[in-house]
């Protein structure tokens, strides 16, 4: 029977993520899991294969020949791609009488390998990256948003991380901030047709706007948009210490997670630099944390997607918030 199978499926091996999964990864003790997430884990399909042997490989020389190539760089010269990404979402939610659906962002590939700990796995449902990122989501509000009175997240996008936010929070004030117009548009129309409490405000994380000033008792997050500011993040990060909101959590790729030693976070660490991706902010975190200017509550490796894993998460609270 073994020699009829398909290369693909002998070297395979199916697992799913369950609830002590999430557990284990987000640092909870067994069946700590809040219910909410246990809810989303209950209802969406976790199953994947692990890939092995020449699966394995086939993907791994994948990745090392897209890193052979040139490969498009992080900057402001993408500032049009993301408004011409974020005008294409717009249209799709009004086409579609404002379905929440549409605001899940082209760049997740639906069909693609997954990064999940420490392996490369074909999830078998289309909808695993969403799945997971939405109860990674839900935990993170709920562990560390539950006592702020506004949110704000940074580089919003289509605000589908907000949405998330307000359905667990009804009524409470969120912002989301980004550079592009299309953004702002949308939040807008989550307003207006969703009933949610939320604001689009126009924002470049490289030149932050000093006048623009957070609530006392805020949490702050961002979801791959530091990413996209390579080394040019220490402005924003001074920006934040000096709003002094309640807490911070970024959930980016984290260039010093990555073990070089190991081929798998080597190849990761490879196409940061080659994109010119976020490089270098927990360093610089750990060093305003030594001068006693902010506290890192905490480091958490999730998953990511082929390249790189852009779900990893800092959280850190500055010295003193501001009330
Ligand atoms: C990978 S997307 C993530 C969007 C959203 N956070 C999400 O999870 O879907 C990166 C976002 O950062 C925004 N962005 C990139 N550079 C920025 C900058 N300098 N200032 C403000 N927003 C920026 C882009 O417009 C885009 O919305």
């Amino acid at each position: 029977m073994l020699d009829t199978l398909p290369l693909q499926q002998i070297h395979n091996h199916q697992e799913a993520l369950h609830q002590e999964d999430f557990e284990a990864i987000l640092g909870e003790a067994p069946g700590a899991l809040f219910p909410e997430c246990q809810e989303l884990v209950g209802r969406y399909d976790l199953r994947y294969n692990t890939l092995q042997g020449v699966s394995r490989d086939r993907v791994v020389l994948r990745v090392l020949k897209t890193l052979d190539q040139n490969l498009e760089v992080a900057g402001t010269h993408r500032k049009q791609r993301w408004e011409d990404g974020w005008a294409e979402n717009l249209s799709n939610f009004q086409r579609t009488g404002y379905d929440l659906a549409a605001l899940v962002p082209k760049f997740v590939r639906p069909q693609e390998v997954i990064r999940l700990k420490g392996e490369y796995v074909r999830p078998v449902s289309s909808q695993f990256e969403t799945n997971v990122v939405e109860i990674l989501r839900y935990w993170m509000f709920k562990k560390w948003f539950h006592a702020v009175d506004h949110i704000y997240e940074f580089g919003c996008g289509t605000g589908h991380n907000l949405v998330d936010a307000a359905c667990l929070f009804p009524g409470r004030p969120l912002y989301g901030l980004d550079w592009s117009q299309s953004s702002q548009a949308i939040l807008r129309l989550l307003k207006a047709e969703h009933g949610f409490n939320v604001v689009g405000r126009e924002f470049n994380m490289l030149e932050p706007d000093e006048s623009f000033d957070l609530y006392p008792r805020s949490g702050v997050f961002t979801v791959g948009a530091m990413e996209q500011l390579g080394c040019q993040y220490h402005g924003f990060v001074n920006y934040l210490l000096r709003q002094r909101p309640s807490v911070c959590i970024h959930v980016e790729t984290l260039y010093e997670l990555y073990d070089q030693n190991v081929l798998f976070d080597y190849v990761a660490a490879r196409y940061l630099e080659k994109r010119k991706y976020l490089q270098g902010l927990l360093g610089t975190l750990k060093t305003f944390e030594h001068e006693g200017r902010l506290e890192i509550v905490g480091t958490i490796r999730t998953f990511g997607s082929l390249y790189h894993d852009g779900y990893s998460m800092v959280i850190w609270k500055p010295v003193e918030e501001k009330m």
